[in-house]
């Protein structure tokens, strides 16, 4: 299932260590958990290919997310101590919790989210492969973050099982909690008919794939917008429609272009397209 990218997985990978600022250590090669290859439409169409991992963390660069839910996890949440930030992404939210004085790892099986988080100021040691065969020491971290990743959802029992042995102090997830897509990224500015999703809240899919005895000890919910700056709208839509599997000379193609074209807002000499979004934060505590 290539089209769904943004928070869909598949498959088994090895662990391979590409820690910066502190020892390598190679414990064999890995591939990335998503497609990130570049789509033919867009080579059919001259386009340099756009990677969905990339234009969901230039998103969260751009959007609310980071400031509206650090201070809520630290609220919510105990002192974050050493953290393990699994799916981290671009690492913008694991890096606002994380100290310099105190260890920081990542998992993170996409390369091009793995070359952004040894970017950080302060990048975390990381672990380039999936949380499924990551090798982490029982109690190893203070702190187990898991945010917006696919686990949480689809894997919710199982994942809360491995989160819960990392982690000394607490285990904080974040779940979609809105009634919309979270597959494709920018699905949100599509009507349904096109994306075709399930719109269900990831909440409800986390909380069913739970038993009652893992309830989490608190649930709080944020509201954020996705705010994505967009250099080339036409290109976006060519990028969509191809990931929506429509040809090229699809009539429905020119119609998505004018639906991101009606909704894109000014935004220092770009445009961006915004999606409002609620997320839920999951504690459990040891
Ligand atoms: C939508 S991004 C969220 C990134 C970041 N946690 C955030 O909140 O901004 C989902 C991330 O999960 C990662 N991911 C996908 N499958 C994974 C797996 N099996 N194990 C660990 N990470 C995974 C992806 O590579 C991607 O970086």
């Amino acid at each position: 299932m290539l089209r769904r990218v943004c928070l869909r997985s598949s498959g088994q990978v090895r662990a391979d260590v590409v820690a910066s600022g502190r020892p390598r250590v190679s414990l064999g090669s890995s591939k990335p958990l998503v497609h990130e290859g570049p789509p033919l439409e867009q080579a059919a169409a001259g386009d340099a290919p756009l990677d969905p991992l990339e234009l969901y963390a230039a998103a969260i660069d751009a959007s609310d997310y980071v400031a509206a839910l650090a201070p809520l996890i630290r609220r919510a949440a105990s002192e974050i101590g050493d953290l393990l930030d699994v799916g981290a992404g671009g690492g913008q939210l694991g890096a606002a919790l994380s100290t310099p004085q105190m260890r920081f790892t990542a998992i993170e099986p996409s390369p091009t989210m793995r070359a952004r988080l040894l970017r950080l100021p302060n990048p975390p040691t990381v672990l380039a492969c999936g949380w499924e065969s990551a090798a982490i020491a029982n109690a190893s971290h203070d702190t187990v973050l898991a945010a917006t990743m696919p686990a949480v959802m689809e894997h919710a029992g199982e994942f809360l099982k491995r989160s819960r042995s990392w982690a000394r102090r607490q285990v904080v997830w974040v779940v979609p909690a809105h009634h919309g897509p979270r597959g494709l990224c920018f699905a949100g500015c599509l009507p349904s008919a096109w994306h075709g999703e399930d719109e269900t809240p990831g909440l409800d899919t986390t909380l069913r794939n739970l038993r009652p005895a893992d309830r989490p000890h608190a649930i709080q919910f944020f509201d954020w917008t996705f705010t994505g700056v967009v250099p080339d709208v036409a290109k976006l839509a060519r990028f969509l429609a191809g990931r929506l599997g429509w040809a090229p000379h699809d009539a429905r193609c020119a119609q998505l272009h004018a639906h991101l074209v009606a909704q894109a807002r000014p935004r220092n000499g770009a445009v961006c397209l915004e999606i409002p979004r609620r997320s839920a934060v999951l504690v459990w505590r040891k």
